[in-house]
This record gives C-alpha cells, sequence and structure tokens, in this order.
C-alpha cells in the first residue's frame, strides 16, 4: 500500500515526495510526521475540479482544519483556492496569523466563547456556522453592539447514522451539535435568525461523520437537507441560497479499506442533489463541501525508530501463545487515534522497505498507557534501529497531538520534488516547561 509519490527506491528505502525517508530520520529525528505536499496539492484540486465538473450550481471546497491546521498547511490552502474552517478561536488564529484572506474562513464550533465570535466577527471571517439557539442570541447581540452584521449558516443534524465509530460520528438525533430538523429544532432557529438585526442568514450546514467508507449516508443527507430547504420555503417563503454538507469522505488506512475516490463521491453527491432539487422544485443553492481528512489522511506519513524488541508468551484458550511487541520512540502523545477510537493503521519499514513481511508484530508506543499503535502487523524481521513508516496519519495526528508523560511533540516537514522543508519544529524540553509557574510559595 503506496500513496501519492510514496516508492521503493534503489537503495530499499521508502521515499516520499522524492525524499529518502531514511535521510529524513538523519536529518530531522523521530518521530516525525512527513507530509506529501503534492498529493495535498492533487487532492485539492481533485475536489475543486469534481464540483465543477459534477455540481451545476456555485460550489466552494472548505478544507476543514481540524484534520491539521499549521501556518504552512493554510499557505497551502490558500494557494490552491479553497476556504478554512476553522472550528476554535486558536485555529482561527493560525490562519489569520498566515495571512489567510478572512473572507475565506467559515468559522465552527458547538460552544464558541464570546472572545472567539469577537474575533471571528473582528477580523472578518466569511461565515459563522451557528450550532443553537444561545450561540445565536449571543452573535445577534454582539453584532448590534459593534454595528455590524453576521453572515451565518445554521448547523441542523438530519437524524441519520452515518455507520461509523461512535465519537466521530455526528449527524444521528442524539447529538450534542447543531439543531434537530425532526422535532422543528431547525425551524425555529431559522425563524429567530430571520428577525434578528445582526444577523444575515444564509443557509443551513450539516457533518454527519467522518471515516465514512461508504457514502449511502452522505447521499441520503444530502436528500433530507434538500427536502428541508423544500420546508423552509413553504413554512417561511424563503429559499436558502447555501448548502453546507460538511466533510466525511474516509480514507485508506489499511489495504482492505476501499473508500470511493474523491471524483466518484462527487459524482455521486452532485447527481443526487440534482435529482432532489428537481423533485422539489429548487434552484441549485451555493454548495459548500468541508473535507479535512480525504485532503491531508493519506499524504502523511510518520516515522518512528524501533527500540525495545519483547517477545510474550502465555497461555491463551489452553494454547501456548507467543506475541511479539516491537516498542517505537513514540505514540499515543502524538497519535492519540488508536486509544481513542480503535483506530487502525498499516506500517512499513521504512528501510527495509523493498522486503516481505514475515512475522506478524505489535507495535507499542512509550507511554504509561497500553498505547498500541497497530494490534497487528506484518512486517520484515525487525531490529532495534530500524525505522517504522506509520501511513495514512496525514490527518487528525498533529493536531491531536499532546505532551503526555512530558513528550516533546514532533517535528514535521513538507516533502515535495526530492526537497524537505520544515513546517513544524520538534519541541524541545525547554518547550515542555515554558508555561509551568513554581507559586512564591513553593519556591527555593
Ligand atoms: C463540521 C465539520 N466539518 C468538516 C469536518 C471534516 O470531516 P472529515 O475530516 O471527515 O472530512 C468535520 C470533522 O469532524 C466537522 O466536524
Amino acid at each position: 500500500m503506496l500513496f501519492g509519490t510514496q516508492r521503493v527506491n534503489g537503495a530499499g528505502h521508502l521515499e516520499i515526495g522524492g525524499c529518502d525517508t531514511v535521510k529524513l530520520v538523519e536529518e530531522f529525528g523521530t518521530p516525525l510526521y512527513v507530509l506529501d505536499e503534492q498529493q495535498i496539492r492533487e487532492n485539492c484540486r481533485r475536489y475543486l475540479s469534481a464540483l465543477k465538473s459534477y455540481y451545476k450550481g456555485e460550489s466552494q471546497v472548505v478544507y476543514a482544519g481540524k484534520a491539521l491546521l499549521t501556518m504552512g498547511v493554510c499557505r497551502i490552502i490558500e494557494q490552491e483556492g479553497l476556504w478554512l474552517d476553522v472550528s476554535s478561536g486558536g485555529e482561527l488564529y493560525t490562519a489569520l496569523k498566515a495571512d489567510f484572506p478572512p473572507q475565506r474562513i467559515l468559522m465552527h464550533g458547538n460552544n464558541k466563547s464570546l472572545e472567539e465570535l469577537s474575533l471571528a466577527l473582528e477580523s472578518g471571517v466569511g461565515r459563522i456556522v451557528v450550532d443553537n439557539l444561545y450561540e445565536l442570541e449571543l452573535l445577534d447581540k454582539l453584532c448590534r453592539e459593534k454595528g455590524q452584521t453576521a453572515r451565518i449558516l445554521i448547523r441542523v443534524t438530519p437524524g441519520i447514522d452515518p455507520h461509523t465509530h461512535r465519537f466521530i460520528e455526528a449527524g444521528q438525533v442524539d447529538t450534542k451539535f447543531g439543531l434537530n430538523i425532526k422535532n422543528g429544532d431547525a425551524m425555529e432557529g431559522i425563524r429567530r435568525a430571520l428577525a434578528m438585526e445582526g444577523i444575515q442568514f444564509l443557509g443551513v450546514h450539516c457533518h454527519i461523520g467522518s471515516q465514512l467508507l461508504r457514502i449511502g449516508p452522505l447521499l441520503k443527507a444530502a436528500r433530507v437537507m434538500v427536502e428541508f430547504l423544500r420546508e423552509v420555503k413553504e413554512s417561511l417563503g424563503i429559499e436558502l441560497k447555501e448548502l453546507d454538507l460538511g466533510g466525511g469522505l474516509g480514507i485508506r488506512y489499511l489495504p482492505s479499506h476501499n473508500p470511493p475516490t474523491i471524483e466518484e463521491f462527487v459524482r455521486r453527491l452532485g447527481s443526487t442533489l440534482e435529482k432532489s432539487l428537481k423533485e422539489n422544485g429548487l434552484s441549485r443553492p451555493f454548495l459548500f463541501l468541508e473535507p479535512g481528512r480525504s485532503i491531508v489522511g493519506e499524504a502523511g506519513i510518520t516515522l518512528y525508530r524501533v527500540g525495545a524488541i519483547k517477545e510474550v508468551t502465555f497461555n491463551k484458550n489452553g494454547k501456548p501463545f507467543k506475541k511479539i511487541y516491537a516498542m517505537i520512540d513514540g505514540g499515543m502523545s502524538d497519535n492519540p487515534r488508536p486509544l481513542l477510537y480503535n483506530a487502525k493503521y498499516h506500517a512499513v519499514v521504512a528501510n527495509k522497505a523493498g522486503l516481505k513481511g514475515e512475522i506478524h508484530y505489535t507495535i507499542a508506543g512509550k507511554h504509561c498507557e497500553t498505547d498500541v499503535l497497530i494490534w497487528d502487523v506484518l512486517l520484515p524481521p525487525l531490529e532495534p534501529g530500524d525505522i517504522l513508516a506509520v501511513q495514512s496519519t496525514g490527518a487528525y495526528t498533529y493536531s491531536m497531538a499532546s505532551n503526555y508523560n512530558r513528550l516533546p511533540r514532533p517535528a514535521a516537514v513538507l516533502v515535495r520534488e526530492g526537497r524537505a522543508e520544515l513546517f513544524v519544529k520538534r519541541e524541545s524540553y525547554e518547550d515542555l516547561v515554558r508555561a509551568d509557574i513554581i507559586p512564591p510559595h513553593l519556591s527555593k
């Protein structure tokens, strides 16, 4: 399983973006996040061109920054002509620091603070996606005080089970996100928004869940949303100008994963929308899609150094059993997803990429938890010092990283045409204590 520019080079090493991963490790150390810039750019272009081909109305792709957001990533997204979805003051600050055009920023969040809403208004973000009635009132009040109007979408829940992990589903009825269509909350939100002086209400948003390997639920959500647009027209006499269908397209973490391609997904979504809009007698709204994982996920690998290798023997169901743990120099602090929602990963031995898998290994991290990254992967025989490349780690790894056990967060490099550029510096021990304060009564 090799993605984008990944290949096995003449030395038998894994190469990405024209760079030998063994050399990357010599230069930048481990653990190391590596991102294939060309693949990210291609994915952006594929989304834009698929949307143009398969949806006849106006449209825009909004990259979901929660998947991976740094100032460098903002620049790539800006250059490729996408909009950016931010979901906290920190993400918004990052984008503004990178000079991302604020009018192309869409601000999310299910519990935005007054400070976050103020920053969004002051910086002139393109859209604020309002999650609930409390926020709607807060925003209206803030706008009136400032003499501004906010261009908003309202997040609604279409009541659809996305068939993904419980922690990344969001479109069902029982969810903390958005206003429910079925019980009338969504319509009530719109009614109130339309009457508010500080609010310019433009349309509705939904996001039903993430890592969807089958897109049936996404298509169903699109149909429910169009039906809701018709209900709004019938009840309130207005045709909504904008529709945002969120993100969710899954990626290949394992060779057995087979999600639709970007083109296939957008083609089926486009035809579902065209048909549904026609059936409901509506004109085409401006369409936003908000992919995150499917733009950066497969473009990333994480390189680790293998340390201790431990054979554990035990009896299982009365039979002798053996397991080999290979420990790496990172783990749940640089990638919490396996522990958070049992996420699966595949790996390649970067310095032995040309060799066949022979032995089953369990890849474990170095934290004071059972932070197994991969429960079972077939690899060539491992030795301490080998470099393990875990694949498809571009999304929701660095952005979810922590300093658990006071591990400094890894560096991240962008690779392209044989060149590697640092885009996140490795944290130092000094960085770890930077925010610590010894209260006066504890001083020596
Ligand atoms: C509102 C919203 N939009 C977009 C996304 C991106 O989803 P994905 O990375 O699955 O494409 C998310 C992910 O949680 C989200 O919550």
